[in-house]
């Protein structure tokens, strides 16, 4: 239980002068998160004051949902869904007691939801759909779809007792909808954003719903909280930041970005973090990337795209730097037989991949690319309530850093205007 997360500034060429030199501006964007007073800051204190009966209310619905079917559809779009995909993708294990969790309402492909439909129509299934708007393209049409087969399967009463509604308190047709049909709803809160909203029923019903402890998850995050806040100490001080790997970490990419490192490559050496990479593209790069700044932020899983992005990334362009997750004890593992040779004979799977990860890092600093890394003790929710808060108010404090408001997404409003546009001229 005590596992924590730990951040590695080691090789990223960031030294305690450039850290240093954000000490006082940090501690002062600590104290502006911590108010209580900025607009969508309410993830903040969400560790601690998570409303018990709202989460004793997810935890009695994820088990109806658990004895009700087999397939859990979760409808919505970024952070109205990646979240929830990042930690069940993550720590999932497959157990006969939780429903296979799919996903619909992430993009607008007829032949995705089709294929979807044909998979689950003759399962029994529910659906849990999310949208603070309740207005979103993406999760209206694939709720529409997924609605009139439930409807056609269940009948229209037996079908409001299958579908789960997020959305806001009052906003919105899906909020009506929900009073209207009876759904059993919960409410995404209005001062937190979908990129930051894991840590609300958002993710955690369906989260819960896949069998995963979201009271851990919730333990996990609040030990960052502890980390990160700016306790006081008796002397008067603030605790120092080198405390902080949170803000050590938004100053350090801060630096990078300085020093024209204007891309970030999330590498990973277990496919099961791949959502989370997902999760984190859409972290920094909707709270970084505007007014003309921000870090590109990519990712790519190791060792498989060594043998396609690998060559770019020892010999090409060095716009970017890395930042390695790396998984002290990932949690399956096997043995390697003899007839592999004698090199790899008898090792662990687990300890080839390692050796793949420290070839990487020592070839690539070699390169002279920074690498940050942050080693992930092991692939439980308690570590990863850690990762999801560490990384909220790291991008938060880098965000304000940059000098844009980490909170707000005004540019990805320009292409559904453009959307509608075309829709209504058709
Ligand atoms: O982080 C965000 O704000 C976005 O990714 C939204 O979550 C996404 O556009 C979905 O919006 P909504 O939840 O209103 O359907």
């Amino acid at each position: 239980m005590s596992k924590t997360i730990k951040l590695d500034l080691s090789r990223s060429q960031i030294i305690s002068q450039d850290l240093n030199a954000f000490s006082e501006e940090l501690a002062a964007l600590k104290k502006k998160l911590w108010s209580g007073e900025e607009d969508f800051t309410g993830w903040v204190k969400l560790p601690y004051e998570y409303n018990k009966n709202e989460l004793k209310r997810i935890l009695a619905t994820a088990e109806k949902i658990r004895k009700q079917c087999l397939v859990l559809v979760v409808i919505g779009i970024g952070g109205s869904y990646l979240g929830a995909r990042a930690v069940i993708s993550a720590l999932a294990d497959g157990a006969d007691s939780a429903p296979e969790i799919c996903y619909a309402g992430q993009n607008l492909s007829g032949t995705y939801h089709k294929e979807l439909l044909k998979k689950i129509r003759d399962k029994e299934f529910c659906l849990c759909v999310i949208s603070k708007s309740g207005t979103t393209t993406e999760p209206s049409v694939a709720f529409s779809i997924l609605k009139d087969e439930l409807y056609k399967k269940y009948g229209r009463e037996e079908a409001a007792k299958r579908i789960y509604a997020i959305t806001d308190a009052e906003k919105g047709v899906l909020r009506q909808e929900a009073d209207r049909e009876g759904y059993e709803s919960f409410v995404v809160p209005d001062d937190i954003g979908g990129r930051y909203s894991v840590l609300t029923a958002v993710g955690l019903l369906p989260i819960a719903a896949a069998g995963i402890d979201i009271e851990k998850l919730l333990l996990g995050a609040e030990s960052i909280a502890d980390k990160t806040s700016p306790v006081i100490e008796e002397d008067g001080e603030a605790k120092t930041l080198q405390t902080d790997e949170a803000a050590l970490l938004a100053a350090a990419r801060v630096s990078l970005l300085n020093r024209g490192k204007t891309v970030e490559v999330y590498e990973y050496y277990e496919p099961k973090l791949q959502y989370f990479t997902e999760w984190l593209k859409q972290l920094f790069g909707e709270s970084e990337g505007k007014d003309g700044k921000g870090i590109f932020p990519a990712s790519l899983q190791f060792s498989t795209d060594l043998h396609s992005m690998g060559q770019f990334l020892q010999d090409g362009n060095q716009i970017f730097f890395e930042t390695v997750l790396d998984v002290s004890n990932p949690p399956g593992d096997l043995i390697v037989p003899e007839s592999a040779g004698e090199l790899l004979a008898g090792m662990s799977m687990n300890a080839v991949n390692q050796a793949a990860v420290q070839g990487v890092i020592a070839a690539h600093e070699e390169a002279g690319i920074p690498i940050i890394k942050l080693d992930i003790p092991e692939l439980t929710p308690y570590c990863f309530g850690q990762l999801i808060y560490f990384f909220e108010t790291s991008c938060a404090l880098s965000g304000y850093l940059m000098g844009v408001n980490p909170f707000d997404q005004p540019g990805v409003e320009s292409y559904k205007a453009e959307m509608k546009k075309v829709l209504k001229n058709r």
